[in-house]
């Protein structure tokens, strides 16, 4: 097989390099191709565009493969923890007892925030949705963390990863008891990184708050199955923005902004949205068709997805989840049972097969949080709260790589050629 790809345009043929990975498709390396041709490629939404090298996550969206640093996420979701994740995909290997000990007592000590941060919370309107104060308190790091802001320290670069993660929770609890109207409650360490999250999110400082381990268990799994994602938008957002040196409280920020659209993070709030909406089974027919309908915008929420035209391996994981957390707290949801019937008939349609539309991880992701006690709006932060260790491992490859460069895409220009100014009165 030749390792040149070859390319005739405009009566001459120019070769580009191959380039092979350790999965996955090979990739045609064009960076010469403007230089050579003169001409661009275009590839809107990226869709047949590797835009780095990376090696922390590997899909392989026909066969339904998800790998963090080669680790099956369903090895990762049944025997690990988000903290040993966290640092997998940051330190490239699992760590050791004493390794993981260490990160997680590091982690620990930097959960609290600045204590001014809290003043940022009382510009908001109580009712602001939890992802508008994210982007907006996330973005204010950097106003905070001065010492960590020099990317060109690899050292300022590992502090700035560890506030990030850790404080992600706090201020992600601080979004919930605002709008709750109830005190921000301090971080405690001798919790685990979940459990924190939980106790912060729905104790209260009148009484103490009890960890439900098989709570904890899930939630830690959820936080897991959204570590990290390969080149997603929001990913790519990070490292886009970062490619400008940006500091990563700034780019973490961008990447919470991208996270926020309903074709992305959104999805998990709008799919439960459309559950409820749905109500109850003898509906579903009603609502496949209208997906299925070109001329009506609606879509099945928590189907679909950009890189896998299979099972996405993180559902599996989730719906049996679904099951541990309604046992632990003894509840039922009857929305659970409209999503499992939706699922089975979208799966035996001709329209879902012919264009391979799987339940994503947003279709029970919501179901758990809601039986958990989260409100719709908090979906999406806690999906922020997991991304940011992916979020910061992409980046912090990226600032590493000497081959990186500012992200500059092109474009196919398409507006009028140029043309003289004419004075407002001879318009
Ligand atoms: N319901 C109905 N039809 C769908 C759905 C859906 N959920 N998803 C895709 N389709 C159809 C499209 O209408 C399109 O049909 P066409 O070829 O006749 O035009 C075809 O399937 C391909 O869809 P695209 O939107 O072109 O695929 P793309 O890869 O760009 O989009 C996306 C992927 C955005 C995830 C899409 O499937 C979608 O909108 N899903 C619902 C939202 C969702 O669940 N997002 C979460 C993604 S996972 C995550 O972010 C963690």
């Amino acid at each position: 097989m030749s390792d040149q790809a070859k390319l005739e345009t405009g009566g001459k043929t120019y070769e580009f390099p191959k380039l092979s990975g350790t999965c996955g498709p090979d990739v045609v390396d064009i960076r010469k191709l403007y230089a050579q041709t003169g001409q661009f490629t275009y590839d809107p939404g990226f869709t047949s565009t590797a835009s780095c090298e990376s090696g922390l996550t590997f899909i392989d969206g026909e066969e339904g493969v998800l790998l963090h640093r080669g680790y099956p996420i369903g090895q990762l979701a049944e025997h690990s923890s988000f903290m040993e994740v966290a640092y997998l995909l940051l330190n490239k290997e699992l760590p050791d007892q004493s390794e993981l000990d260490e990160f997680i007592y590091t982690i620990t000590r930097h959960t609290m925030v600045h204590d001014q941060l809290r003043q940022f919370y009382q510009g908001f309107r109580r009712d602001a949705h939890p992802m508008a104060i994210m982007c907006g308190v996330v973005g204010a790091l950097s106003a905070f963390y001065h010492d960590s802001t020099d990317i060109s320290d690899p050292e300022q670069r590992k502090i700035a990863s560890h506030r990030l993660i850790a404080k992600m929770p706090t201020i992600a609890a601080m979004a919930y008891k605002y709008a709750v109207g109830q005190p921000f409650l301090q971080p405690q360490n001798d919790l685990s990184y979940t459990g924190n999250f939980l106790r912060m999110t729905f104790g209260v400082p009148a009484e103490e708050y009890e960890v439900i381990p098989a709570v904890e268990k899930a939630m830690d799994r959820i936080f897991i199955l959204h570590a990290d994602h390969e080149q997603n938008a929001s990913t790519s957002t990070v490292r886009l923005a970062g490619s400008s040196g940006a500091n990563p409280f700034a780019c973490t920020a961008a990447g919470i902004a991208c996270l926020w659209g309903p074709a992305h993070g959104g999805a998990n709030e709008a799919a439960l949205n459309m559950l409820h909406e749905i109500g109850t089974p003898d509906k579903i027919p009603h609502y496949i068709e209208r997906a299925k309908d070109k001329n009506d915008p609606f879509r099945l929420m928590g189907f679909g997805h950009r890189v896998y035209k299979n099972y996405d391996p993180r559902a599996t994981v989730m719906q049996k989840t679904v099951r541990e957390v309604f046992d632990a707290l003894d509840v039922k949801d009857p929305v659970f049972e409209t999503a499992l019937q939706l699922e089975e008939i979208a799966l035996n349609d001709d329209y879902f097969k012919e264009k391979k539309l799987f339940p994503n991880v947003d279709f029970y992701s919501g179901i758990i949080l809601s039986a958990i006690g989260f409100p719709t709006t908090m979906f999406t932060a806690l999906f922020a709260l997991a991304r940011t260790v992916g979020w910061v491992a992409q980046w912090n490859e990226m600032i590493s790589d000497p081959g990186q460069k500012i992200g500059r895409p092109r474009q196919l220009y398409t507006g009028p050629t140029q043309r003289d100014y004419v004075s407002i009165d001879k318009r």
